[in-house]
């Protein structure tokens, strides 16, 4: 896929408030900091479309882009960032859990998880919900730039045996790098892919 267009079109901190014009929506999860916002940009190809941060607990709203007029992209806060009070950590969780749960425009959701690190208990728990709750979502591994190939592929290949423990069939999954631009083609390609099913199903 090619996109033509990437535009800003709105910031919510209700998940009722968000555009209401049936268009197919994909968003991304994952922890604070794991890299979100700094995907947004990447697979748009716009430096500063969505705001990055080097510190965790930047983005606290649901953030609606709009690509080539046709499906939106939405970038949202992270969750399991402790250092914020608990009121914050509070209303974000209750504005991750409103959007995930009742948002019927959303098609897929991409769980972000940080190719660095070992499998984390707070992703594994957030990916049972989704499953709990009939979710559909994808897995992407950010920040592929930083680790050694061999440590990459083996950080991949565990987190992905650790989901078969408890999953049947195991959700697409894509390697990325904001960085580098790895990832791109692809990621794109499935939300095409998808795109065109939605099309033909209805
Ligand atoms: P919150 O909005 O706070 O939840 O964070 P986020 O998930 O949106 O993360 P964000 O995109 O703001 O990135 C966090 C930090 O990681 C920034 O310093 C980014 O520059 C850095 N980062 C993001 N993606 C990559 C990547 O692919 N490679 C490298 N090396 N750094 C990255
Ligand atoms: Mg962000």
């Amino acid at each position: 896929m090619i996109v033509k267009t990437a535009d800003f079109v709105v910031s919510n901190s209700r998940v009722e408030a968000c555009p209401h014009d049936g268009r197919p929506e994909y968003a991304f999860i994952g922890r604070s900091n794991v890299g979100k916002s700094s995907l947004v940009n990447m697979l748009t190809g716009r430096r500063a479309l969505a705001m990055t941060s080097a510190t965790p607990g930047k983005t606290l709203l649901v953030n609606h882009f709009l690509i080539n007029g046709e499906w939106y992209l939405v970038d949202l806060p992270g969750y399991g960032y402790a250092r914020r009070g608990k009121r914050e950590q509070e209303r974000l969780r209750r504005l991750i859990s409103a959007y995930v749960l009742g948002r019927a425009e959303l098609t897929c959701l991409f769980v972000l998880i940080d190719s660095r690190l070992e499998p984390q208990r707070i992703d594994m728990e957030f990916i049972t919900w989704l499953g709990e709750n009939g979710v559909p979502f994808a897995i992407v591994f950010t920040k592929a730039d930083k680790p050694r190939p061999g440590q990459l592929k083996g950080g991949v290949e565990r987190f992905m045996a650790e989901l078969s423990k408890t999953w049947e069939t195991l959700p697409p999954h894509f390697v990325t790098s904001s960085a580098t631009g790895r990832g791109r083609e692809e990621l794109l390609a499935y939300i095409e892919e998808v795109n065109t099913q939605l099309t033909i199903d209805n």
